[in-house]
């Protein structure tokens, strides 16, 4: 089966309905998401969305400007500062569009929106709803999107991204519902696919959160950037790593060790609980390690002090999660933490437009990187940059549309579409006809173990080698798998099988990438290599499908107004 559109949007999360609602109405626009949109991973996010409002009564003296310097800071540096104004200074007029949208915004005597402290952030510029941003945004992005009558195919996996000669021109999904492979030409194509969380197996993220789309993009030949920068949440719940908001120290939370101690004094005096999250994951990584944790695993974030009003009124969800996952009130008790893989701040290469190299391809969101966030994020700035970098893939790719409209050769379009169903196809015969004695959850589970203890926190330099050796030695098993379902009906190992590949991808880049980095930047943390190297390493890495490997070269650092310095909090 073959369907037309002018603009595919892979995803139904924040990235992806923001890009819709701002797509020219005249277009034929889809969106595709693997979940119910509902379900995209983005309903997770807890704590907030960062602007400049100047609501709270310490932050009557912010601005974008102070925003954006915080933001590059907590980069290490590294994003583009170009991208981090434009994001800054967009930040505040989209928080109204939000708020006159229909999303719930807490709110302070008075009615303007409530702002909290998060960590690495100047002033308390953290917008919220209680502890469920992400799922009222969504929920409005996506009411809005039906009043509109933006069409979606759910629970269609996007495979293939078909690109040829340097332009897009379409992609090939497999319809969970009928297993069937369809084909679909489109103008232009935006990927607001999500992070790759479960290539770790600590993640805060869904469990469809694999990063497939990365992947297929690389494959096609759209190069990746800065993908040794994994984000490690400090907070996630012991055992289940379900996360627990940065808005918990925001509130006022306090992490303890197993002396009693509020370590962070160690780490980060003058920030303490809210140093950006590099520092504290680290720093809770450090006690655990050196013996100051709790049997060997976590330590505790203490929100008794708070009391039970204010928990109740400012953190209900966390609570609830306590109550249901951990078995225990934080009113009473304090909570068991570990850090946890949580997001990615590499991912798809593109500019402040959202456009790739490849004509025709855009991608928005924690699939893409623009850069905003360089080595590290500050927590608060992932759900601003899915719906300002959303929106302007939605106008930027409507306009290429446009432009272009008439001068694209169907026919040509549709050969190169049925060229990769062949392959595709063949690739599954090929998964049919072998003859292996383990599934795919074998090596699925061996690659997360790997990447967790070997390219985690802590990197060094023997490790990261072992890590990639393996990696290939897990890839060459992979080529051999054979599928053993034989009904494609809503079937979670043909799934997995065709978003192996990806997260085989990304781990080897990744650790390329962290292999090749000899210095200590944000979130990426070498032992053997402990400091910052301005002179050899203020560039981002950009990463190219070569044939079947990763071929890595660099690329300067947008440096605007604020010089590098060294980071202190
Ligand atoms: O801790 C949190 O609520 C997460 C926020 C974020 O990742 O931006």
């Amino acid at each position: 089966m073959i369907v037309d559109h002018d603009l595919v949007i892979v995803g139904g999360g924040l990235a992806g309905l923001a890009a819709a609602l701002k797509a020219a109405p005249d277009l034929d626009v889809v969106v595709i998401s693997k979940v119910h949109p509902l379900r995209s991973h983005s309903v997770a996010a807890q704590g907030g969305i960062n602007a400049a409002l100047g609501n709270h009564p310490e932050g009557k003296d912010d601005s974008w400007e102070k925003h954006a310097f915080d933001t590059v800071k907590g980069s290490d540096y590294l994003s583009d500062q170009t991208a981090a104004e434009l994001m800054c200074q967009r930040a505040i007029p989209v928080l109204y569009e939000l708020e006159h949208l229909g999303v719930p915004f807490s709110r302070f005597p008075g009615g303007v929106i409530a702002q909290r402290p998060f960590g690495g952030a100047g002033f308390p510029r953290t917008c919220y709803a209680a502890d469920r941003t992400g799922l009222v945004i969504l929920h409005t992005l996506y009411e809005q999107a039906l009043r509109r009558k933006v069409r979606f195919y759910e629970e269609w996996l996007v495979t293939n991204l078909v690109v040829r000669e340097g332009r897009c021109y379409g992609l090939l999904a497999y319809d969970l519902h009928s297993g069937e492979i369809i084909s679909i030409r489109a103008k232009a194509v935006i990927f607001a696919t999500g992070g790759y969380g479960r290539v770790y197996q600590k993640s805060t993220n869904a469990l469809i959160n694999l990063g497939s789309g990365i992947g297929m993009a690389f494959r096609a030949g759209v190069p990746l950037k800065d993908m040794e920068f994994v984000q490690f949440h400090p907070t996630s719940l012991l055992g289940k790593n379900i996360l627990i908001t940065e808005g918990a120290r925001g509130e006022g939370g306090y992490l303890i060790n197993n002396q009693g101690k509020r370590f962070m004094a160690d780490y980060a005096p003058s920030t303490m609980e809210l140093a950006p999250r590099d520092i504290v994951a680290r720093a809770i990584q450090t006690e655990i390690n050196e013996g100051r944790g709790f049997e060997g695993e976590y330590v505790y974030l203490d929100l008794r002090h708070l009391g039970k009003e204010k928990i109740i009124k400012r953190l209900p969800g966390i609570r609830e999660i306590c109550l249901y996952f951990g078995g225990l009130d934080p009113i009473e008790e304090p909570i068991p933490i570990q850090p946890a893989q949580h997001y990615s701040m590499g991912g798809i290469d593109v500019d402040e437009n959202c456009a790739s190299p490849i004509e025709g391809f855009y991608a928005a969101g924690e699939c893409s990187c623009v850069s905003v966030h360089g080595a590290n994020r500050l927590g608060g700035n992932s759900m601003l940059e899915t719906v300002v970098f959303g929106q302007i893939a939605g106008r930027f790719a409507s306009e290429y549309i446009k432009d272009i409209k008439g001068s694209q050769s169907d026919e040509k379009a549709l050969g190169y579409i049925q060229d990769e169903a062949a392959r595709l196809q063949s690739k599954v015969n090929q998964w049919l006809k072998n003859k292996s004695k383990r599934n795919v959850y074998h090596l699925f589970h061996r690659l997360r173990h790997l990447m967790m203890d070997k390219v985690g926190i802590f990197r060094e330099k023997k490790k990261l080698a072992e890590a990639l050796e393996e990696i290939r030695e897990i890839r060459h098993e992979y080529r051999h798998l054979s599928l053993w379902s034989d009904c494609l009906h809503y079937c979670q190992e043909f799934i997995t099988m065709m978003e192996f590949e990806s997260m085989l991808d990304i781990a080897e880049v990744i650790t390329m990438g962290a292999l090749a980095r000899e210095e200590t930047r944000g979130s990426h943390y070498r032992t053997d290599f402990p400091t910052r190297d301005d002179q050899h390493w203020l560039k981002h890495t950009i990463a190219r499908y070569n044939d079947g490997r990763p071929q890595l070269t660099y690329r300067e650092v947008k440096i605007t107004r604020y010089e590098p310095q060294e980071r202190k909090y």
